[in-house]
């Protein structure tokens, strides 16, 4: 092999590590581009399983969710408010669920009814069994 071949294979050789480098770095920043775009990886949904009958008011309070059973709907709503995340509790006398660092107010069905929160609260399908678990939320 001569002189040249030698400097044109070595050249080859170093514009395919060039390039295999190049595509390397493009793979590492393809999901955070993405994920400065909106994409999220969408998640498995979470079931959570309700193993007690819930009082008659209808209302269960569990750490991440507050489950309703009102009038033959089941529904379930998240605690965590969409301000900046505190967790939400029900006020059963006034009928409204209340974030207690900025007091933003909730309707039971998630809607805002007083800010500074801007967004909804996130609402969850609930199947109602007769045996247990009564109730299985997919958060
Ligand atoms: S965190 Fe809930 S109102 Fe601010």
């Amino acid at each position: 092999m001569c002189e040249a071949q030698k400097a044109e294979k070595q050249k080859s050789q170093e514009g395919k590590e060039r390039r295999s480098l190049l595509l390397f770095g493009l793979l590492l920043l393809t999901y955070p581009l993405l994920h400065f775009a909106g994409y999220r990886i969408p998640r498995k949904p979470r079931k959570i399983e309700v193993n007690t009958k819930i009082p008659a008011t209808g209302i269960h309070t569990i750490k991440d969710v507050i489950l309703f059973d009102k009038d033959g709907k089941s529904w379930a709503v998240s605690r965590k408010c969409t301000h900046l995340g505190c967790r939400i509790s029900y006020h059963e006398v006034e009928g409204y669920l209340e974030c207690p660092c900025h007091q933003s107010r909730f309707s039971p069905d998630g809607r805002v009814m007083h800010g500074p929160a801007k967004k909804a609260l996130p609402v969850y399908e609930v199947e109602k069994h007769d045996q247990p678990p009564y109730y299985i939320i997919s958060v």
